[in-house]
């Protein structure tokens, strides 16, 4: 029996790389699927196993699983092959016989309803019906969503949206990887969904000011229409399709759908989650 963490090349599955092995568990009993080698040679230079495969190819991922696993399915980066990907991982965990599926979804889960949503929702479904013990981890925003992104607020002066006065319950990403491990190390999390977020709930006013006081520059939130904002998004290079997705979540945070939040996340890790102001900090760095 492994616990094991797909996407552990990633920004977030790394994170429970590291985190499980901080928590005191072996090496050993740590397997990270992987579609790099190469980029995993960090991680198996500590003594973790790697697992080639890709979600995109069923048959790599035959020997991903093993029977009794405790596996993560860190939902993968393709917008719109995700549910193929994601069936692909269910059915060879099915196959394997794993003794739990954890899957990192979004806040809300059936809830939600914006277009980002649609293949978490997708996912969820396909791991209901394949009979696993499951854990939805029903990640909130990032942080880093906003912080990796300051160098155009700090260009321009201006954080810019069409999130109106919507308030966003992010937390960092260290905090969601330490939710996936007590999930993988701990008991009694068998079929069950956690709705997972900050502590505080921000608006882009409130960051616009926060950024503007640590930063010492003048930032100001400005407000525009979701066509406008498009527009801008495409006009900084991003892909329609991509764009017309990132206006998407605006409009849900507008409507409140990602200010939502029960503590479950604090619970679950057993200490406040990080505040926003600690990520603007640790990015103006
Ligand atoms: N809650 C949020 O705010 C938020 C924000 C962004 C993303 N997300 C979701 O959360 C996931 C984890 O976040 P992150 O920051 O760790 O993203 P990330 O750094 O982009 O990591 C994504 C991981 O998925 C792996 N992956 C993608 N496609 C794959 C495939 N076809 N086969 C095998 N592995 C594949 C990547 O492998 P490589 O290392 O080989 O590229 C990478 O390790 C994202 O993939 C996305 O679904 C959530």
């Amino acid at each position: 029996m492994s616990l094991v963490v797909t996407g552990a090349t990633g920004h977030l599955g790394h994170l429970v790389v590291e985190g499980l092995l901080d928590a005191g568990v072996p090496a050993g009993e740590i397997a990270a699927v992987v579609r790099s080698k190469e980029k995993a040679a960090p991680l198996a230079a500590r003594g973790v196993e790697l697992r080639i495969a890709d979600y995109s190819a069923p048959e790599t991922l035959t020997d991903a699983f093993r029977a009794g696993d405790r596996v993560l399915l860190v939902s993968g980066s393709e917008v719109g092959q995700r549910v193929a990907q994601h069936g692909a991982v269910v059915d060879a965990a099915r196959t394997a016989g794993v003794a739990l599926l954890a899957y990192t979804g979004i806040l809300g889960g059936p809830d939600a309803d914006f277009a980002l949503a649609d293949e978490h929702k997708a996912t969820e479904q396909l791991i209901l019906d394949s009979g696993l013990p499951y854990t939805f981890l029903r990640n909130g925003w990032y942080h880093e969503n906003y912080t990796e992104n300051l160098a155009p607020v700090l260009a321009h002066g201006a954080v810019v949206g069409n999130a109106g006065a919507g308030r966003i319950a992010s937390a960092s990403r260290a905090d969601y990887a330490a939710a996936a491990v007590a999930v993988l190390t701990g008991e009694g999390h068998e079929n069950r969904a956690y709705e997972l977020s900050g502590d505080t709930a921000w608006t882009l006013a409130e960051y616009a000011a926060e950024v503007a006081r640590q930063s010492g520059r003048d930032i100001v939130h400005r407000e525009v229409t979701p066509e406008q904002h498009q527009e801008i998004l495409v006009g900084a290079g991003l892909p329609a399709p991509f764009a017309a997705i990132l206006v998407g979540v605006d409009t849900a945070v507008g409507q409140g759908l990602l200010a939502r939040g029960d503590g479950a996340l604090s619970r679950l890790i057993g200490r406040p989650t990080t505040p926003l102001a600690d990520a603007i900090a640790a990015a103006l760095k």
